[in-house]
């Protein structure tokens, strides 16, 4: 990981770019990669929590990482945001695909707004961000890692277009992946289940929910798949349960899974 992008300068500053770093796995993801020595930039919409972890991070004695604020659900904030990187004179050779969000409910019935912006920002986003700095992370033989979710296995009623956002995450990864098996960049899907974050109210989940179902915190998450990703594995499912419920859904008929899905998100409505 040493060679410059191809739009950087001799100069240029090689960063790992996290998205979602404001809070839960994101910010988990930014502590513990500062910590193992990389240098960072964090975007997400919340400038004031952007600002404190990056506080945060150079009163450990690393590089204060750069700050990036942006909606990435809209289109045009991922443009300002690749030219924030080169303003700052810096290049991304790790790319942390990060933000995402879902909504918990029946299609016909949530904001149809609401769910585009959850395909705006779990695919759009991440896929242009992908290709926009794709050229830039095969020059520095850099890494990409990208959060799906256990329900990327699932078909997801009551959650259907997060699901199926989740879905087209680890199928665009793993493509990815075998596309780039020559070129020195890894791709690694991480697939976490139930973690407690501020994901389940934002989903409209009931309180209770976390409390109903195992889970795993945000920084075990964090760790399996930044592990994932430095060892270069395609796909990283934290846990014995997820581990048991990926190998499993593919093996189980549909109309069953769909059945279980069904029932477990129903019993999730806030
Ligand atoms: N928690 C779970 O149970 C679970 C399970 C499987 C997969 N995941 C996945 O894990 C990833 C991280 O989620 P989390 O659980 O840590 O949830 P979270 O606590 O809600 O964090 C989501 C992060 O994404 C950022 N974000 C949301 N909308 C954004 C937008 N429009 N533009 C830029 N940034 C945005 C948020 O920051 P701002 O609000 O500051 O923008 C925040 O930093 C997501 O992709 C999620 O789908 C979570």
């Amino acid at each position: 990981m040493t060679q410059p992008s191809p739009s950087a300068g001799p100069t240029s500053r090689p960063l790992s770019l996290i998205t979602g770093a404001s809070d839960d796995i994101g910010r988990e993801l930014a502590r513990l990669m500062a910590a193992r020595g990389h240098d960072l930039a964090l975007a997400a919409r919340s400038r004031d929590r952007l600002e404190s972890l990056a506080d945060d991070i150079a009163a450990t004695g690393r590089p204060r990482p750069l700050v990036l604020v942006a909606d990435l659900a809209d289109p045009a904030a991922i443009e300002n945001l690749v030219a924030g990187v080169e303003a700052a004179g810096a290049h991304v050779e790790i790319l942390v695909n990060n933000a995402g969000y879902g909504l918990i409910g029946p299609a016909r019935t949530l904001d149809r707004r609401n769910q585009l912006g959850v395909a705006d920002l779990n695919i759009r986003a991440l896929t242009d961000l992908t290709l926009r700095l794709l050229p830039g992370i095969v020059a520095a033989r850099g890494r990409i890692l990208h959060v799906a979710s256990i329900g990327s296995f699932l078909p997801g009623p009551y959650m259907a277009v997060y699901y199926a956002s989740k879905a087209y995450v680890l199928s665009f990864g793993e493509a990815l992946s075998k596309e780039l098996e020559s070129s020195g960049v890894t791709v690694t899907t991480l697939c976490p289940g139930p973690t407690v974050t501020g994901f389940q109210a934002r989903a409209g989940m009931s309180a209770g929910t976390m409390s109903k179902m195992p889970s795993m915190s945000a920084r075990a998450v964090a760790e399996a798949g930044y592990a994932g990703m430095m060892a270069g594995r395609r796909v990283v499912v934290p846990g014995w349960r997820n581990k048991l419920v990926s190998i499993l859904a593919p093996l189980t008929p549909r109309g069953l899974l769909l059945g279980a899905v069904a029932r477990m998100q129903e019993s999730r409505k806030g």
